[in-house]
């Protein structure tokens, strides 16, 4: 078994540096394939993009194609695609959370209003589809096809469950599978696919996606919590302020006293940011940063143990090494 919690923290840098051919050649694709002659398009879609993010997607459908052996443009066109379809969702998820701060930068939203945003996200979705049939490969199309629907059903699974304080961990992680963890799997199923690995192999990059993307999330729903936070290149509490409960606060719910519940389950309904302190100070008297912690750990060390079986390389190592950071990360 992997010891996510014993081992040092990844060397980030390292990782970047073996990817760094690759996240070149992904990223010249990427901004090749922004281009529109509809001026607002480029406008939008270059500032989120120029903004970078950290291209985690595509770095593992890189590093998922390495473990398998391979590399070249057909994993390139995939990981832009990967990203393409992220990037979408974070337009579309910025209106919808009303957030105004996004890696760093004002929001499109927040500049150029819903509109637009949803409408450029919607670009950059069907941009995607493009890039997908380029590859006139109908198993890569299903993969996208049943990620991007899932995407869809997770967000208004969320929507469902907003000012709900009958959230509780089970619904919780139902919708980050869906929202998040889907397309960190179809990510690395297909950098596995391209490089023509068998069935077997697919699944395990698969089941290794899939796990890192609960722990990514988990610790994404931390940060929103977390006083180190500065870094983060969003806003913190957005969380709360849309009432959208995640598992530090679900945790905190169901483990406080039964007036710091009651308390608990009315800031929820009232999806009030304003009561941030008092939220921040039953989680922490409920321990919940930790258990939210130990559970992120759990599902990296499942991560890493769908690893288990593939011959080591340096790839796979940067993919453990992934599995580590998504949890200790401060952003
Ligand atoms: C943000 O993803 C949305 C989540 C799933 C938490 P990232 O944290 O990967 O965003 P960027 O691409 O680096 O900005
Ligand atoms: C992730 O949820 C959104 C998507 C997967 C589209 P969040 O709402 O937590 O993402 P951030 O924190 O705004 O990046
Ligand atoms: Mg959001
Ligand atoms: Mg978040």
């Amino acid at each position: 078994m992997a010891q996510a919690n014993t081992t040092p923290a990844p060397d980030l840098a390292a990782i970047q540096a073996f990817s760094a051919a690759d996240m070149a050649g992904i990223d010249a694709l990427i901004r090749h394939r922004l281009a529109s002659d509809v001026v607002l398009i480029n406008q939008v879609a270059e500032h989120i993009i120029s903004a970078g993010g950290k291209r985690l997607r595509p770095m593992l459908v890189a590093l998922a194609g390495r473990a398998c052996g391979g590399h070249g443009a057909e994993h390139h066109q995939l990981a832009a695609i990967i990203e393409f379809i992220h990037t979408s969702t974070l337009l579309h998820d910025d209106v919808i959370d009303e957030s105004d701060l996004r890696r760093g930068r004002s929001t499109a939203n927040a500049i150029w209003g819903n509109a637009a945003s949803v409408l450029v996200g919607d670009f950059l979705y069907s941009r995607s589809f493009q890039l997908m049939v380029e590859l006139d490969r109908m198993e890569v199309m299903r993969i996208l096809a049943d990620a991007t629907n899932r995407i869809a059903e997770g967000e208004v699974l969320q929507l469902l469950h907003v000012r709900n304080p009958d959230v509780d961990e089970a619904a919780y992680l139902q919708v980050i599978e869906r929202k998040t963890a889907v397309l960190f799997a179809a990510g690395t199923r297909l950098g596995a696919l391209a490089s023509g690995a068998d069935e077997a192999v697919q699944q395990r990059l698969h089941d290794y996606g899939l796990q890192l993307g609960y722990a990514f999330q988990i610790a994404d729903d931390m940060l929103d919590y977390s006083a180190e936070g500065a870094a983060l290149g969003k806003n913190l509490g957005d969380d709360l302020a849309e009432g959208k409960a995640t598992l530090p606060l679900i945790h905190a719910m169901a483990h406080a006293d039964a007036p710091v519940r009651e308390r608990l389950r009315a800031i929820v309904e009232a999806g009030d940011a304003g009561a941030m302190d008092e939220v921040m100070a039953a989680i922490h008297a409920c321990g919940s940063l930790e258990y939210s912690h130990r559970r992120a750990v759990e599902y990296a060390e499942a991560a890493e143990a769908a690893l288990d079986g593939l011959p080591e390389s340096e790839a796979v190592a940067a993919l453990r090494g992934l599995a580590r950071y998504a949890v200790e990360r401060g952003y």
